[in-house]
């Protein structure tokens, strides 16, 4: 008792000590490096012109700020810097109601995922002045520079709006020529029946009569086209892995896209989809992902990440299904996904890549096959549950048709696919 007393006292003693200290010595310091303000005329600033801004003088690019209060109140802006040339960036907040401008030093998190590239995307992570409630942010390497000259971008997801869609699909990066119009057309048909609302196109590059289907889509209301010209400010590799010349970011920047691509749908969408335009996850026991979810949810409820397994279907090994009522498809460029129905088997020690589903609330980063950081538990849905159906080149391309799988899932759709392809083709050629 009286040991504990004495602890207790000798505690309190060196307790007081070293809040009188760190007061004295370490916190007004910390405090100063870390925020300052100053009075101005008025808030002004341009706003950005495109998806992605560099800062003059630093090695950064901004792609948006998004508010975050998950696990405090922060700023996080999706940023892609160079690993090694960027230490220090600054956010500057004008409030308006008193024309304060505070500048708080960020803390700069590159994620972990970089393959290799020297740029890579990054959080950069500022907290919010005392007494203010910014729309806006700037960002700059210094802390003193005049705020007039500075792009200033507005702060998204401080009002969360209402969910509008259950799934919204992202595509990390449209590139080189894309012109496989009748897989895309049918792609997003099938999103549509698995019950996708919108589609998020990060588009860096396409044929001209991909952009009118695209149009099309962005009227109806289901594409949303996100302009991608990474290649205008970094050198883009069209592979993910690491660079042999002198190339500066990995795949057009998909890590960076996938990111924000959940972070703009963060309170719009129940799920977000993580997967390329040539990829479709096919439940088996399920006619749609809304009732393969609510089961998967119910089943794990802490769970909010769900990996699929990645399944390849050789778009050089083709079946004729005898279908009604699509001939005017042979019109259309690109590949029919109704004549893919047989999957390579598993490769003796590869491992199959996954795709996910994700509640994006519960996402802080990702990367293209699993999160980074995130809130819930991830979920390896099994392969008799559903699969990643990737219609593209064989990876086995040595392999005979008799080795290969046969998989009708697809064509348990085709009623309702080819009604609404034809649907789409028949408005998309009134359009023109
Ligand atoms: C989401 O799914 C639910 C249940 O299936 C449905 O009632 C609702 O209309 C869907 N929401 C949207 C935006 O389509
Ligand atoms: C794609 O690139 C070509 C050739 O550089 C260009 O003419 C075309 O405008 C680009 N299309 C889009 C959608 O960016
Ligand atoms: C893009 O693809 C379309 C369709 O395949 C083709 O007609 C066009 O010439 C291509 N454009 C370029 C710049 O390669
Ligand atoms: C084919 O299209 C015609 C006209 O749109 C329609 O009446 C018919 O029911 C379709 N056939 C099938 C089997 O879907
Ligand atoms: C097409 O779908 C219908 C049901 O919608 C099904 O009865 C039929 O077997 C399917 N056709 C093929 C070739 O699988």
């Amino acid at each position: 008792m009286l040991y504990g007393k004495r602890l207790g006292f000798f505690g309190c003693t060196v307790g007081i000590a070293c809040l009188i200290f760190s007061f004295n010595f370490y916190w007004p310091k910390k405090f100063r490096s870390k925020i300052s303000w100053r009075r101005i005329e008025s808030c002004s600033g341009e706003l950005p012109w495109d998806t992605i801004t560099p800062l003059k003088g630093t090695k950064a690019y901004i792609i948006a700020p998004y508010y975050d209060n998950r696990e405090k109140t922060i700023i996080r802006i999706l940023g892609i810097v160079h690993h090694r040339d960027v230490k220090e960036l600054y956010c500057y907040f004008c409030c308006t109601s008193d024309n304060i401008l505070y500048t708080v030093r960020a803390e700069i998190n590159i994620h972990s995922d970089r393959f290799g590239f020297p740029y890579g995307l990054a959080d950069i992570i500022c907290s919010e002045p005392p007494d203010c409630t910014p729309t806006h942010v700037s960002v700059h390497q210094s802390p003193s520079e005049e705020p007039d000259s500075l792009t200033t971008f507005k702060i998204r997801n401080r009002v969360r709006g209402r969910l509008t869609a259950n799934f919204t699909v992202c595509f990390s990066a449209m590139f080189g020529n894309y012109s496989n119009v009748l897989q895309f057309i049918q792609t997003i048909e099938m999103y549509k029946i698995l019950g996708a609302q919108k589609v998020t196109v990060y588009l860096n590059n396409c044929s001209r009569q991909m952009e009118e289907v695209l149009q099309y889509y962005s009227k109806e209301g289901t594409v949303e086209v996100i302009p991608w010209q990474i290649q205008r400010y970094l050198k883009v590799s069209h592979n993910w892995q690491y660079p042999k010349d002198d190339t500066e970011i990995g795949y057009y920047g998909q890590i960076s896209a996938l990111n924000d691509c959940i972070y703009r749908n963060m309170y719009s969408s129940k799920f977000v989809v993580l997967n390329d335009q040539d990829e479709i996850i096919l439940p088996f026991k399920h006619w749609t992902w809304g009732s393969m979810m609510e089961t998967l949810q119910q089943e794990k409820p802490n769970d909010g990440i769900f990996l699929f397994e990645n399944h390849i279907f050789p778009q050089t090994v083709l079946s004729n299904g005898h279908f009604p009522n699509i001939s005017s498809w042979n019109w259309v460029p690109g590949f029919n996904i109704l004549q893919v129905i047989h999957r390579e088997p598993d490769r003796f020690l590869y491992y199959n890549a996954r795709k996910m589903i994700v509640d994006p609330r519960a996402v802080i980063q990702t990367s293209v096959h699993s999160t980074l950081k995130q809130y819930k538990y991830s979920n390896y849905v099994p392969l008799e549950t559903a699969l990643v159906y990737h219609c593209r080149g064989p990876l086995q391309p040595s392999l005979p048709r008799a080795s290969l799988i046969e998989d009708k899932t697809i064509w348990k759709y085709n009623d309702s696919l080819i009604r609404n392809v034809n649907k789409m083709l028949k408005k998309f050629k009134l359009a023109r």
